[in-house]
């Protein structure tokens, strides 16, 4: 079994669900509490044992690339005012020279598009893709959840979490076969099925270990939902030939590309924080304890 060495994030989008904010900002670039959206991605792929980074990026989105380069100024500025805790903080969330590369995906024509533009970074060998707007939450991080299940089983595996069964229209959903291992056999896929026509409640939450041989599918797949290159067709083609697995997530995932999964995110994050839980618990006690006096008051 080939191991899995490179991760495709992709931070072409254009954001719609979050304007006017991502007017002239990378949604993937709002911070959530002191960091940026992409960085937790980024974290949990090399924390999963990812060797290489390919972000699939557009015009706009330059500010990511700086954002993972080397600032000598800042650097400077730091040492000399002897910061050094916050320079370490700095220096600790740097990858290491050459573990990354950008590629542009010139337009938005769809997640499955964006993928296929990372296909000569990435050849001949299964690789991990991951959402940057879903954020993971708690546990050992979702992909090093779903790479433990994909040493078991090989072929591809997608991470998955419930969601409330009327909501099924949401997400992109599997059908549950046989318990392998910690996860279970993918019987089918279904971009945003009704309620009634949903195989179960399980959601796609956007973290994925893939074989290569999405590329050539992804190369010739008609346009689905929205008029986009859609990932989950190819996805559904693939796995005409080879096997599919999902992984429920221990942790959960948050949608930032959401404004209530953004707002969401930043109270987890923040109440989970040595340095500001006690803070943010208090302050958002008073907040719910005030809130209909300020409602009346407005
Ligand atoms: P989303 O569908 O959540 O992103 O794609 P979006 O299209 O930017 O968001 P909305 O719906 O308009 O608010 C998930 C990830 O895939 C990237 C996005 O940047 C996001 O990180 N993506 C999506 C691309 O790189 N290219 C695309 O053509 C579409």
């Amino acid at each position: 079994m080939k191991k899995v060495r490179k991760a495709v994030i992709p931070v072409a989008g254009l954001g719609t669900r979050f304007l006017p904010a991502t007017k002239s900002m990378p949604k993937e670039m709002l911070p959530v509490v002191d960091r940026p959206v992409v960085q937790y991605a980024v974290d949990e792929a090399f924390e999963a044992g990812i060797e290489h980074i390919v972000f699939v990026t557009g015009r706009n989105k330059a500010v990511i690339e700086d954002y993972f380069d080397l600032h000598p100024e800042l650097i400077g500025t730091l040492e000399q005012s002897g910061k050094t805790a916050q320079l370490q903080a700095l220096e600790s969330l740097l990858p290491v020279a050459g573990a990354t590369s950008f590629i542009r995906q010139q337009s938005p024509q769809g997640l499955g598009h964006a993928v296929w533009c990372a296909r000569e970074v990435i050849g001949d060998e299964p690789f991990a893709l991951l959402l940057p707007d879903m954020v993971s939450f708690g546990g050992r991080g979702c992909l090093a959840e779903i790479a433990d299940l994909y040493a078991q089983t090989g072929g591809n595996v997608i991470a998955v979490e419930r969601c409330d069964p009327t909501e099924t229209s949401k997400y992109g959903i599997v059908g549950c076969g046989a318990d392998v291992g910690t996860g279970f056999e993918v019987t089918a896929m279904v971009e945003k099925p009704a309620p009634a026509n949903a195989p179960s409640n399980y959601y796609i939450n956007g973290r994925y270990i893939l074989q290569p041989e999405i590329f050539s599918l992804l190369g010739n797949q008609q346009r689905g939902a929205g008029n986009e290159i859609q990932l989950t067709d190819a996805m559904v083609r693939l796995a005409q030939n080879q096997a599919f697995f999902a992984q429920p997530f221990n942790g959960c995932m948050f949608d930032c590309g959401s404004k209530e999964g953004f707002i969401q995110a930043n109270v987890a994050f923040a109440l989970s924080r040595d340095d500001m839980k006690e803070a943010v618990f208090d302050m958002l006690q008073e907040f719910v304890r005030t809130h209909e006096r300020r409602v009346e008051a407005a």
